[in-house]
C-alpha cells in the first residue's frame, strides 16, 4: 500500500481526529490522494449520532462492493466503535475497523494491513489517555483545533457518544499549552479547543486546572488572537467560564450551550442532569456578561413522551433566550441507549411537523437578531473568498457569518485588484449593511 483516501463524516472532534490520522499515516510514508478509486487504502471515519449519519458509510462501502479489488477499506471512528466486528460481516471487503480510542496503535494496524491481515480491529475503550501525534496534519492554516479532552461520562438517554468514545479522558495542561504555543509559532491566529463535554475538563497534572483556568491560559498565548471552544454541558458549565471570556477579549464571545428540550420533564427523562431553570441561569450569566454573548444550542424534537406542551416549552424558551442559531434534529433511535426502552415513541410525521415549527420561530429569531447587528463594526477574520457573490468570507468573534466587499481587493489573485493578495488570515473592521437569516454581509471600514 502506498497511497490512501479519507473521507470524514461527523463533528469536529472527528475532523481533527482525521487530521491526526492523516499525519500518522504520512509520517508512515504513505501518500493522500483526492480520489478513493486512487487509493490502495481508502478509509471512512464515521460518525453515528443518528441513524440517517450511520447509513452514510454503509452506502460508501456498497458503492465499492463489487469493484474492490487491489483496495484495503477501513472503517474508523464513532461507527466502527458502535459496530465492531459486525462490519466485517456486513461489508466482507473491510479489513480494519478501529474506534477512536485506538488510533495511537494505527502504525501497528498498518503493519498487520500489510502483511495481509483481513481482519484488523482496534476496538478497546479502556484507554486512560487521549490520543496525541506530533504529526498531526492540519487542513485550515490560520484555525487549528486542539483536543483538551476525548470521550463522555455522562449517559444522555439517547447519546451513543460514551459508547462510541469511551469514559473521558482530559490531557494535562502543559501538554495543551505547549500545542497552543507551538501553534501561534507556526503562525495560527485561531484556536478552537475540542471536547464531548469540553468543560469537564480536568487537568490530571498536580495543577489540577479546571475549564476556565486552561481557557484563560489557552488566552494569554502570545500570538493567538481567538479561542474558542466546543462543546459545552449546561451542568458542568461554572460562572467562571463566563468570568474568563469578560476579562479577555481574546477568548470569543460565543457559547454553544445545547439545551436538547425546554421541558424539565423531558430533560428528566432525557438524564441531562439539569432542570430547565438551572439551564436558564446559566444563561442569565451570559446575559449579564459585561461582553455581548451570543449563545448557541442543540435541540432534539420528538425525544419519547414529548407531549404537545412539552414542545410547547421549547418554543418558550426560544423565546425566552434569543438564540444567535441554533441546530435542530429529531430524534433516532441509537443502539445501546436507554432510551430506546422508554415508551411513547413520537411518530415520524410528528417529529417532522414539530422540526418544521422550531426552525421557523428561530429563523424569524435570528432575523431579528443579525438585522440589530445593521450599522455596527465589526472584526472579521477572514476564512475564504466567495466567486459567486464577489465577497470576502469573515467570521466574527461572535461566530457569526460576516461576508464583506473590500474596495482595494477585489478578489484572490484574479487581476482585477489592487494587489491581488489573498486576504484569507487577515483581519478587518467591517460595517454591517446587510443582515440575513443566517449570516451579516457589509464593507470594509479602511
Ligand atoms: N437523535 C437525535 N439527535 C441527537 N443528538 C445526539 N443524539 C441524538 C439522537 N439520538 C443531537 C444532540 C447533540 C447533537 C450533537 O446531536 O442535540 O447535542
Ligand atoms: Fe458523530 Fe458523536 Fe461520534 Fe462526533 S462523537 S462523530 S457527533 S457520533
Amino acid at each position: 500500500m502506498q497511497t490512501f483516501y479519507i473521507e470524514t463524516f461527523g463533528c469536529q472532534m472527528n475532523a481533527h481526529d482525521s487530521e491526526k490520522v492523516i499525519g500518522t499515516l504520512l509520517s508512515e510514508g504513505y501518500r493522500q490522494v483526492a480520489k478513493p478509486e486512487e487509493a490502495d487504502l481508502v478509509l471512512y471515519n464515521t460518525c453515528s449520532i443518528r441513524d440517517k449519519a450511520e447509513q452514510k458509510v454503509f452506502h460508501r462501502l456498497d458503492e465499492f462492493k463489487r469493484n474492490s479489488q487491489g483496495k484495503v477499506f477501513g472503517v474508523l471512528g464513532c461507527v466502527a466503535q458502535q459496530e465492531g466486528e459486525r462490519i466485517f460481516e456486513r461489508a466482507p471487503h473491510v479489513s480494519l475497523v478501529a474506534g477512536s480510542a485506538s488510533y495511537a496503535k494505527l502504525p501497528e494496524m498498518l503493519v498487520q494491513l500489510e502483511a495481509g491481515g483481513r481482519r484488523v480491529a482496534g476496538l478497546s475503550l479502556d484507554n486512560d489517555q487521549a490520543f496525541e501525534t506530533p504529526f498531526t496534519k492540519r487542513d485550515n492554516p490560520h484555525r487549528a483545533y486542539i483536543t483538551v479532552i476525548e470521550g463522555c461520562d455522562k449517559s444522555c438517554a439517547y447519546c451513543v457518544v460514551p459508547f462510541t468514545r469511551g469514559p473521558e479522558r482530559s490531557r494535562t495542561s502543559p501538554s495543551v499549552l505547549d500545542e497552543a504555543r507551538e501553534l501561534a509559532r507556526m503562525g495560527y491566529a485561531e484556536i478552537q479547543l475540542l471536547g464531548q463535554n469540553v468543560n469537564s475538563y480536568r487537568d490530571p497534572t498536580p495543577a489540577g486546572f479546571d475549564f476556565a483556568r486552561l481557557l484563560r491560559s489557552v488566552g494569554e498565548v502570545a500570538g493567538i488572537r481567538r479561542v474558542r471552544f466546543t462543546t459545552s454541558h449546561p451542568r458542568d458549565f461554572v460562572k467562571d467560564i463566563i468570568d474568563a471570556i469578560d476579562d479577555n477579549p481574546v477568548l470569543c464571545n460565543h457559547v454553544h450551550l445545547p439545551v436538547q428540550s425546554g421541558s424539565s420533564s423531558i430533560l428528566e427523562r432525557m438524564q441531562r442532569l439539569y432542570t430547565r431553570d438551572e439551564y436558564m441561569r446559566r444563561i442569565d450569566w451570559m446575559k449579564q456578561a459585561r461582553r455581548n454573548i451570543s449563545i448557541t444550542t442543540d435541540i432534539i424534537v420528538g425525544f419519547p413522551g414529548e407531549t404537545e406542551a412539552d414542545f410547547d416549552q421549547t418554543l418558550a424558551l426560544l423565546d425566552e433566550v434569543q438564540y444567535d442559531s441554533l441546530f435542530s434534529f429529531k430524534y433516532s433511535r441509537r443502539p445501546n441507549t436507554s432510551a430506546l426502552e422508554l415508551a411513547d415513541h413520537v411518530p415520524e410525521e410528528e417529529k417532522s411537523r414539530r422540526l418544521a415549527i422550531l426552525q421557523e420561530k428561530q429563523r424569524a429569531i435570528q432575523i431579528r437578531r443579525n438585522s440589530e447587528a445593521v450599522g455596527t463594526i465589526e472584526e472579521a477574520f477572514v476564512e475564504g473568498y466567495n466567486h459567486a457573490t464577489g465577497q470576502w468570507i469573515g467570521r466574527t468573534s461572535q461566530n457569526r457569518p460576516l461576508n464583506f466587499v473590500h474596495p482595494q481587493h477585489a478578489g484572490p489573485g484574479d487581476g482585477a485588484t489592487l494587489s491581488g493578495a489573498n486576504l484569507a488570515g487577515t483581519w478587518w473592521n467591517v460595517r454591517v449593511t446587510r443582515a440575513g437569516a443566517n449570516s451579516l454581509a457589509g464593507e470594509v471600514v479602511l
